[in-house]
């Protein structure tokens, strides 16, 4: 009798990991980055691997998600394209620029707001905070929330970068 309700359970919890990322779905669509931050300011400026225009996130069912990007590299736009697989509700290892956790913080239809913990390929770790949104405008409560989100981890003020406007990559 115990293990049958311990098999419910663990059903149930695991229904509910599955429900959280199909609540996700409806928030895949174009995107584009406004803010980021970094402990390690090389990550974000141009050549740098985190200085990332986002284009496109597809959210799937099956717990992945895929990010369509462009970077700098040597003034020249260059097409990136990740996939990330859930460890838990809300947050995805990603192999890029060596090993990411990335953490959901706050997920609305004008914004997402994600953590990125980087440790790259020799070690070095890095903190990264960014603000993706739908329109070319961020809500000052959004702006807020990420500010604060960036202060919580430990990044000056003077570590973040302004993405909307030197953005020149193609639409897609
Ligand atoms: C970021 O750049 C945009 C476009 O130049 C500007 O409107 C906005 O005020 C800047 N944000 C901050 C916090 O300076």
């Amino acid at each position: 009798m115990k293990v049958l309700l311990l098999g419910v359970a663990l059903g149930l919890l695991y229904a509910g990991q599955g429900e959280a990322q199909l609540l996700l779905v409806p928030f895949s669509g174009e995107w584009k980055t406004h803010y980021i931050a970094a402990s390690n300011k090389d990550k974000i400026t141009e050549d740098g691997p985190f200085h990332i225009y986002v284009r496109h996130i597809q959210f799937h069912p099956d717990n992945t998600v895929d990010v369509d990007f462009y970077i700098k590299s040597n003034g020249e736009c260059v097409k990136k394209h990740v996939t990330g697989v859930k460890r838990k509700t809300g947050v995805y290892d990603v192999e890029y620029a060596g090993q990411n956790e990335v953490t959901l913080v706050q997920v609305t239809h004008e914004s997402i707001i994600g953590y990125i913990h980087n440790v790259d390929e020799e070690g070095k770790e890095t903190d990264l905070v960014g603000i993706i949104g739908k329109r070319d405008k961020l809500s000052d409560t959004d702006y807020q929330k990420f500010k604060k989100e960036t202060s919580d981890k430990g990044i000056p003020e003077e570590n973040i970068v302004n993405f909307t406007d030197n953005d020149d990559c193609p639409e897609e």
